[in-house]
């Protein structure tokens, strides 16, 4: 991994790139998404979960790859954003909206008003708020409903409310249209193995979801149609569901990234593809705590070094064994990391990086920097 590293140091060096950067190694996100369709079966289509891929010109690239046109969407102004890059958009909430934002939105984006968004809907009360919006502004919505399979995240979770909610949807056919279903298994493989296995509690989620599928078949058949959408999964889960899935839609971002929360067992065969890469300002024998001058003459195997910025959700990767010092604590201005004295780092070298998670990450820096191999272009990301 050294010498991956020790690589694109130089290319950042030779670049004259000399600040914190963000970097998406092209060629793993490229192995990636190979990865994605070779497990992809006709029965599930793909759905982009935009938060954690935070750009638009990062989605285009992965939609054109995947020929993708289905988008996950977790924050209201991200709406308009992805209909405006992506004509043919279909959107799915994940999250539900409170009214008053869905209110905002449309009285902000009159065009937007046949755009196929499938709202999220949690309970009978938000349906009902919904309800009187489609009446006040004359429009047809799409309703997806949020069924809890196990995640305990809210959502509908038994058939008495869901029963409530499409009885609903099914008398005020002129302003609601039912979509379908999302069900978030996120606690699939987090539930330790001592007490449940993943394969248990997958198919206990699917069970689950299973009952909500066979009540609109069996009490709503007019609701019933084909084209409803059964959203599931998440990175974590994904492999589950193309090998057997209740679910046409399945949504994933972060694994083609990967960040370190994604090292999992269900993910071995995606490769870590984002880090961050900030160059070292200052190398100093020793670690001084301000207040514990009695350490100073310890012995220690380590070097100080001060780099730009720090305090990321990010782990250090490079150098080897490089780490922060709890005693000396963090910092977001720079940053004391300890490294090796056997370290071949100086200053103005960059160490790496790895964020744990890509949403939170991608969304502290403007621009995301595609690193081929030998150079580097850049795409935005949400924040510029
Ligand atoms: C409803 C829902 N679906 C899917 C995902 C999966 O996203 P990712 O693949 O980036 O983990 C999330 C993540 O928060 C989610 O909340």
């Amino acid at each position: 991994m050294s010498d991956y590293f020790k690589k694109i140091n130089t290319a950042l060096q030779q670049a004259n790139f000399a600040l914190p950067m963000l970097i998406i190694d092209q060629a793993r996100l490229d192995a990636n998404l190979a990865q994605v369709k070779r497990m992809l079966t006709p029965k599930v289509q793909p759905r982009l979960v935009v938060k954690s891929l935070g750009s638009i010109e990062l989605l285009k690239y992965i939609a054109n790859d995947l020929n993708c046109n289905r988008f996950m969407v977790f924050h209201l102004p991200h709406v308009p954003l992805v209909l405006n890059a992506f004509s043919n958009a279909n959107i799915l909430l994940g999250k539900p909206m409170p009214v008053r934002a869905v209110h905002n939105f449309y009285e902000h984006n009159k065009s937007m008003t046949q755009a196929p968004i499938q709202w999220l809907i949690d309970s009978i009360e938000r349906l009902e708020q919904y309800l009187e919006l489609a009446k006040s502004l004359e429009l047809k919505l799409l309703i997806n409903i949020e069924i809890d399979v196990g995640l305990h995240r809210g959502g509908v979770q038994d058939l008495t409310q869901f029963r409530e909610l499409l009885t609903l949807i099914q008398s005020n056919p002129k302003h609601l249209q039912f979509s379908g279903l999302m069900g978030y298994d996120a606690h699939v493989g987090k539930i330790p193995k001592v007490i449940k296995s993943t394969a248990k509690t997958y198919d206990q989620s699917q069970s689950e979801y299973q009952k909500f599928i066979a009540c609109i078949a069996n009490d709503f058949p007019t609701l019933n149609h084909v084209k409803l959408c059964f959203n599931g999964a998440g990175s974590p889960t994904f492999s589950l569901h193309t090998e057997h899935s209740i679910c046409n839609d399945i949504s994933f971002g972060s694994m083609l990234l990967k960040p370190a929360d994604f090292d999992l067992p269900t993910l071995v065969y995606f490769q870590p593809a984002l880090w961050i890469a900030t160059p070292v300002l200052k190398k100093l024998p020793t670690t001084q705590i301000p207040g514990l001058a009695l350490l100073d003459k310890a012995p220690s195997n380590k070097n100080a070094l001060f780099v730009y910025g720090g305090y990321w959700m990010a782990n250090y990767v490079h150098p080897e064994g490089a780490q922060t010092n709890s005693l000396y604590g963090r910092s977001s201005n720079q940053e004391l990391v300890n490294v090796p004295k056997s370290s071949d780092i100086h200053v103005d070298d960059f160490v790496f990086l790895q964020p744990s998670q890509s949403e939170a990450v991608i969304s502290q820096f403007e621009q995301v920097w595609i690193y081929s191999g030998e150079n580097f272009t850049y795409w935005e990301t949400f924040r510029a």
